[in-house]
């Protein structure tokens, strides 16, 4: 594949010389037996990050989130969560297909509910009915726009699922990216929940691995689903690895991350016929509009790669762009120039 400047998502890292060499020394065990050293310190370490009692070592975000439905609902409960959360839009309605469970969704603005959008939705305790039993929600919302819940509004629908008898659980998939924005620590926003997913192959950098986090005793339930979903790893302690430097080495750069989030939005703000949705970007996420004149999104998505850029489309007219840790600001420059030129087809 030729080298191409990519924005499609900060999935698309590669692990650093530095990360690879940890990765390389990584001590391993067989962690189905529960023997990888490495695998046990990151869990230990990413629950202590999160302030909970025990964290499991998952393949994937969506993996992690799964099991954390898995390990609230029953089949016939019902989950409540934002419309174009990950949990509802991009895992295949998998809360129906493993858990059972039932998802009502509730349409947030750039994917923040605001708490009183969650009162009433609580069905009543007859026969007719689903039961009512956990409210997820994501931070940063990926479809929203790489958006930072506001934190008393995380706070307010959390003490209302509590005091409603439901559990919650955090899609924290981008934690990290909220945590460096908002200042506030990751103890801090995952203390409001239940269960807590989060990945290490997003702008972390590493190249697999997720975790969730709760007590003790739900991660015990999740160790079970994860070895029924085929998420039993071996010597996973080489991946562990990867995982733990970039906790220690990759979140405070997020905010370079973010930084040219806003150059680039800034430098498509000066394109005619491109229009960057939102009144803000929060973090490393951003979407686009693309004038009809200019085609669909998919079309000028198409453009922009045979110019060596790669960005994803998304909608009929809307591109998503993502800065990582292998986009620096020459390559925010230069991909506001491609995007210059195919718009105005020069
Ligand atoms: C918010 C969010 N949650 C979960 C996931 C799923 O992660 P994975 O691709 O590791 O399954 C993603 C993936 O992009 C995501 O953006």
């Amino acid at each position: 594949m030729p080298e191409y400047l990519d924005f499609r998502s900060d999935t698309v890292t590669r692990p650093t010389p530095a990360m690879r060499a940890a990765m390389a020394g990584a001590e391993v065990g067989d962690d189905v037996f529960g023997e990888d050293p490495t695998v046990i310190r990151l869990q230990e370490r990413i629950a202590e990050m999160l302030g909970k009692e025990a964290a499991l070592f998952v393949p994937s975000g969506t993996m992690s989130n799964q099991i954390g439905v898995r390990v609230h609902c029953r089949p016939g409960d019902e989950i409540l969560c934002e419309a174009n959360c990950h949990i509802y839009y991009y895992e295949q309605g998998g809360f129906a297909q493993l858990s059972g469970a039932a998802a009502r969704t509730i349409l947030g603005k750039s994917g923040v509910l605001r708490p009183e959008q969650l009162e009433g939705l609580v069905r009543p305790p007859d026969a007719h009915h689903v039961r009512t039993r956990l409210l997820c929600l994501e931070n940063t919302h990926n479809r929203g726009g790489g958006t930072v819940q506001p934190y008393e509004a995380v706070e307010a629908s959390c003490r209302w699922a509590r005091d409603n008898g439901l559990r919650t659980h955090l899609d924290g998939a981008r934690l990290f990216n909220a945590v460096v924005a908002s200042r506030i620590e990751a103890s801090r926003w995952a203390g409001h929940f239940d269960t807590v997913s989060v990945c290490f192959s997003k702008g972390l950098g590493a190249p697999v691995g997720s975790a969730l986090a709760g007590p003790a005793e739900l991660i015990h339930q999740a160790h079970r689903h994860r070895k029924v979903l085929g998420g039993g790893m071996r010597q996973a302690g080489v991946i562990a690895a990867g995982a733990l430097y970039a906790l220690e080495h990759h979140i405070e750069r997020l905010a370079d991350d973010h930084a040219s989030a806003q150059r680039l939005a800034d430098g498509i703000r000066q394109i005619d016929l491109l229009e960057v949705r939102g009144e803000s970007i929060d973090t490393n996420l951003l979407f686009f509009d693309v004038d009809p004149q200019l085609g669909t999104g998919r079309e000028f998505a198409e453009r922009l790669k045979q110019q060596g850029l790669l960005m994803l489309p998304t909608g009929q007219s809307t591109i998503r762009a993502v800065t990582h840790l292998d986009v620096d600001q020459s390559a925010v420059d230069r991909a506001i120039e491609i995007l210059g030129k195919v718009a105005t087809g020069s």
